[in-house]
């Protein structure tokens, strides 16, 4: 809903642009202030007020205020677009096995490079019963008690991590559960060599990664922040 809102504010602000950009900005400015303003009201009020200050006669009468108001609004939205666009997150594990072999910063800046966002980690030893709560799905499988022995044995790197199409971009930059068929570049097919040393967990789908991510963090620990980098990141031309 909120990144409905600010979509279509987004939208016309981007048409905003458009018409400045073909015809003089001061005959076009008011009408496409008053037309800003009855697109903002009532989706988001306090823009459309901004609107209708910035553009009031006084206001208006200079080519300074229409050129400083209009990129100012554009980046306002912007900011508030990539803040409001809620996106998708999935659990990231890094396993004792990766913790102990010092591949905690090369997982991370993958993710990181990728230009997904970080939103949550923490370094803990979990019991073993929580390991089993983790991997619940396998239980009936012949290695389920190895595997919650071994996710326990020490420290994990707990994150979540935040981005569009996360979570099925994030098992691809993973890599295939046995490391012997991940493709090189992946992280278990540059960095890991057998399927119970697999380095890393990533949550199988959008269920799996609620819960997990419920699993493990409580809600104050995820931090919802606009990075930097998000503009750059996501637009579309
Ligand atoms: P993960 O849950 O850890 O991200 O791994 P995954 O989805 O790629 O694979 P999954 O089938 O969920 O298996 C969970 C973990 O169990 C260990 N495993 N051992 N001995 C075996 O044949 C075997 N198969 C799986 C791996 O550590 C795997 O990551
Ligand atoms: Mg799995």
């Amino acid at each position: 809903m909120r990144s409905e809102i600010y979509r279509s504010a987004s939208k016309t602000v981007k048409a905003l642009l458009s018409a400045s950009r073909s015809s003089p900005l001061l005959a076009e400015g008011r009408a496409v202030a008053a037309a800003a303003a009855t697109s903002f009201r009532g989706k988001t009020p306090a823009l459309a007020s901004f609107y209708e200050r910035a553009h009031s006669k006084s206001a208006f009468n200079t080519w300074f205020s229409g050129a400083l108001v209009l990129p100012a609004a554009v980046y306002m939205l912007q900011e508030q677009e990539a803040h409001a666009a809620e996106l998708e997150r999935t659990f990231i594990a890094i396993k004792p096995d990766g913790v102990q072999r010092g591949l905690i910063a090369e997982i991370i800046s993958r993710f990181e490079r990728k230009g997904f966002k970080l939103v949550a980690i923490k370094l803990v030893v979990p019991s073993k019963d929580f390991a089993q709560k983790h991997y619940h799905d396998l239980k009936e499988r012949p290695f389920f008690n190895g595997l919650c022995n071994f996710l326990s044995s020490g420290p994990v790197l707990a994150m979540v991590w935040e981005g569009e199409g996360v979570i099925k971009y994030g098992r691809k930059l993973i890599g295939a559960t046995d490391p012997q068929k991940s493709e090189p570049g992946t992280i278990r097919g540059d960095l890991a060599v057998v399927v119970g040393r697999n380095i890393i967990h990533g949550s199988d789908g959008p269920e799996t990664a609620k819960d997990e991510i419920n699993l493990w963090f409580q809600p104050e620990e995820l931090v919802s922040y606009t990075s930097n980098a998000e503009k750059w990141v996501y637009g579309d031309n």
